[in-house]
């Protein structure tokens, strides 16, 4: 269905929409002339992207909110209902990578990374659920990533917060569809967008591991965009935007043992680092 027969009020909140794809996104909702809320913790950014909302045509709100603080989930609620008198679509984009030999990854590393990825799904989720199921509609997106499928080594703290968000996803897909909310997980392979800019690691390695990667990358933050909200139109649950995503979804989902055993051959043998050009430098 359209998605402004769903949500004739077209008001979204983003998180992270000062960059990357939470700015795709928010451009994409823009065109369609929705309200937007900008929900980063990156004021500047935020404000860039409303400048441009409203140069696409939409009208945009910057709302200052750190992620890891659900007081401040809180406050956007109350904001947005004062502003807008609700909220059709929470999308749960903010995030930041971090990789590592799962032992060598600091347990700060760690606790940051989940406050991020994971808590704040958390955190959205409880504070706009009950403003949905009062309103008797909405949809939540959550970003998670392919890696949270695909479980890459050298990536377990991003691995584990991905998939927990999946798992999040599901539970929450089934328990709201009684209360007509929709619930669609985005899991996306590499595309190029800011990430790498908070992007941690005990060895060298993982940065360049992560930057081939990216480097490579032929996808773009629009792409994605538009694949996700052509997705929700549909009302569908698990986007996997990159033919590779859905590869690996695919090859795990049917052939669990010969996946683990061929990847962990291409592990052993330096097979990834040799296609991404890593034993070069
Ligand atoms: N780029 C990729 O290849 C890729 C692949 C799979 C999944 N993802 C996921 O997509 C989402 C968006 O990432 P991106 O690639 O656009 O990165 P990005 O760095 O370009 O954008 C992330 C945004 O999140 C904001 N942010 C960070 N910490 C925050 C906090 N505490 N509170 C509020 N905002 C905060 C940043 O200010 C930034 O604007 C992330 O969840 C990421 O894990 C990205």
């Amino acid at each position: 269905m359209n998605i402004e027969k769903r949500f004739p009020k077209k008001r979204v909140v983003i998180t992270g929409a000062g960059s990357g794809l939470g700015r795709a996104l928010a451009l994409e909702f823009a065109k369609k002339t929705w309200n937007i809320a900008v929900a980063d913790i990156n004021g500047e950014r935020s404000r860039e992207t409303v400048a441009m909302i409203d140069k696409e045509g939409g009208a945009g709100l910057a709302i200052r909110c750190d992620v890891t603080d659900p007081d401040d989930f809180i406050k956007a609620v109350a904001l947005l209902n004062k502003e807008w008198n609700g909220v059709d679509i929470l999308v749960n984009n903010a995030g930041v990578a971090a990789a590592g030999y799962f032992e060598k990854i600091p347990l700060e590393t760690w606790e940051w990374i989940l406050d991020i990825n994971l808590k704040s799904i958390i955190y959205g989720c409880r504070a706009f659920i009950p403003l949905f199921k009062e309103q008797g509609r909405g949809h939540i997106v959550n970003v998670a990533s392919n890696a949270g499928i695909a479980c890459l080594p050298e990536m377990g703290c991003y691995n584990v917060t991905k998939a927990a968000v999946i798992s999040a996803s599901e539970t929450i897909r089934t328990e709201l569809a009684p209360f007509d909310i929709g619930v669609t997980v985005v899991c996306p392979t590499f595309f190029k967008t800011n990430l790498m800019d908070q992007f941690s690691s005990p060895d060298e390695r993982q940065r360049m591991l992560a930057e081939k990667f990216f480097e490579r990358s032929k996808t773009s933050a629009e792409t994605v965009a538009r694949h996700v909200i052509k997705c929700m139109e549909k009302n569908r649950f698990r986007v996997i935007t990159q033919a590779d995503g859905r590869f690996v979804w695919w090859a795990k989902r049917h052939f669990p043992e010969a996946y683990f055993k061929i990847a962990s051959y291409i592990y052993r043998k330096g097979i990834l680092d040799k296609y991404l050009g890593l034993d070069q430098n």
